[in-house]
């Protein structure tokens, strides 16, 4: 209870900021309860008719028809023996009481999974505070009004917290309190082939979807260096960008992975300059493409920021500006491991205007 009021607090501090930008809604998920259960709190704050008619347009825009069709009987048929627990519980809850069929609440999970544009920046400050923010990034603006932040209790505990959206079982920002932070972006553009490649992945290798693996680490990671571990190897479906911020000094990375284990582990090296990593959807260390300048423009304002003036207020401020925040940024999380009541995530306008100033 303590941390929803705190984070409602923290919200209302930066949206002072930027009027156009909300807080989205809190909901508590108890891991007590049975997995078909447990996301039943979501209904307290959305409609169901709504949740179902913007599962819909979000199938309908990113998988065409044919393929669809193609997809369902075989959904149906291998997803009792294959989709991994909780996840296939969750899911089948889910399908249950939100109304919609089972193929389409997987079709739905899936359809997240291909499409995700970020930014995300992890960075320390002069007295060794590390600081992690991103950008979530989807071209389907419904989202917007479906973007929640979730508590996740064990034992009455808070276990980990994140923000996800109304019928999405995965993470892709999410924060372990006092251990680390993490998020993950896409690696490189997403293609409808990749959708196909990523239930086949699942489907077939039992391969666990990227947004799977941060919330497995979130609830199992011992500490940074365990999170970092897991989250470089354990195989998942497709390639991804998992940025990591821990609760001590140093404690920061940027990992490359590709569906079987890391391809480059980039980690902050406050010593040698190295005080700020950004990842967008590219890797590091080729340029990034010719029409792509969020990258840039976010090292250019960190630069401008200073390690000495770097701080939650500021991270945002840099993920304010134009184009790293753009037409399609759904929301900005900014969050620090060691001060875990401080998580604050913000819905952004559709054009991401007001955020600039
Ligand atoms: C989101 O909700 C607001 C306020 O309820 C509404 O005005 C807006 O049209 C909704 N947007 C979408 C994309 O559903
Ligand atoms: C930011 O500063 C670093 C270190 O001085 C420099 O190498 C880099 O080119 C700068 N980036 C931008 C986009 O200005």
């Amino acid at each position: 209870m303590v941390l929803v009021l705190v984070l409602v607090r923290a919200a209302v501090l930066l949206v002072g900021l930027a009027v156009s930008d909300f807080a989205p809604p809190t909901i508590n998920v108890n891991l007590g309860d049975e997995p078909q259960v447990r996301w039943m709190p979501i209904l307290k704050v959305f409609d169901s008719d709504f949740l179902k008619k913007a599962a819909q347009e979000v199938i309908d825009s990113t998988i065409p028809k044919w393929l669809h069709k193609v997809l369902r009987p075989l959904i149906m048929v291998s997803e009792v023996l294959l989709l991994p627990e909780p996840y296939g519980e969750e899911l089948r809850g889910m399908a249950a009481h939100f109304g919609t069929s089972l193929s389409d609440a997987i079709m739905l999970n899936f359809a997240y999974e291909a499409s995700a544009f970020c930014t995300s920046i992890v960075a320390q400050d002069k007295q060794g505070n590390v600081y992690h923010g991103r950008n979530l990034d989807y071209p389907h603006s419904v989202l917007r009004n479906l973007t929640v932040n979730v508590i996740f209790r064990k034992d009455g505990k808070i276990s980990y917290v994140g923000t996800t959206f109304a019928g999405y079982v995965g993470l892709w920002t999410g924060q372990s309190p006092y251990k680390f932070t993490v998020s993950g972006d896409q690696r490189g553009r997403g293609h409808l082939w990749d959708f196909w490649k990523n239930i086949v992945s699942a489907f077939l290798l039992r391969r666990s979807p990227v947004s799977w693996l941060v919330r497995e680490t979130l609830e199992k990671a011992e500490d940074f260096q365990d999170a970092v571990l897991r989250l470089s190897k354990i195989p998942i479906i497709t390639g991804v960008y998992y940025i990591v911020g821990g609760a001590r000094a140093g404690e920061g990375v940027v990992i490359t992975r590709d569906r079987g284990g890391p391809a480059d582990i980039w980690p902050l090296d406050p010593l040698s300059g190295g005080w700020y990593r950004v990842e967008t959807n590219f890797d590091h260390w080729l340029p990034s493409p010719a029409k792509d300048h969020r990258r840039e423009a976010a090292e250019k304002a960190m630069n401008a920021t200073g390690q000495e003036h770097i701080n939650m207020y500021a991270l945002y401020q840099v993920l304010s500006i134009l184009p790293v925040c753009n037409g399609i940024t759904v929301y900005t999380t900014i969050m620090s491991g060691a001060t875990p009541e401080k998580y604050t995530t913000l819905v952004r306008p559709p054009d991401c205007r007001a955020s600039s100033g």
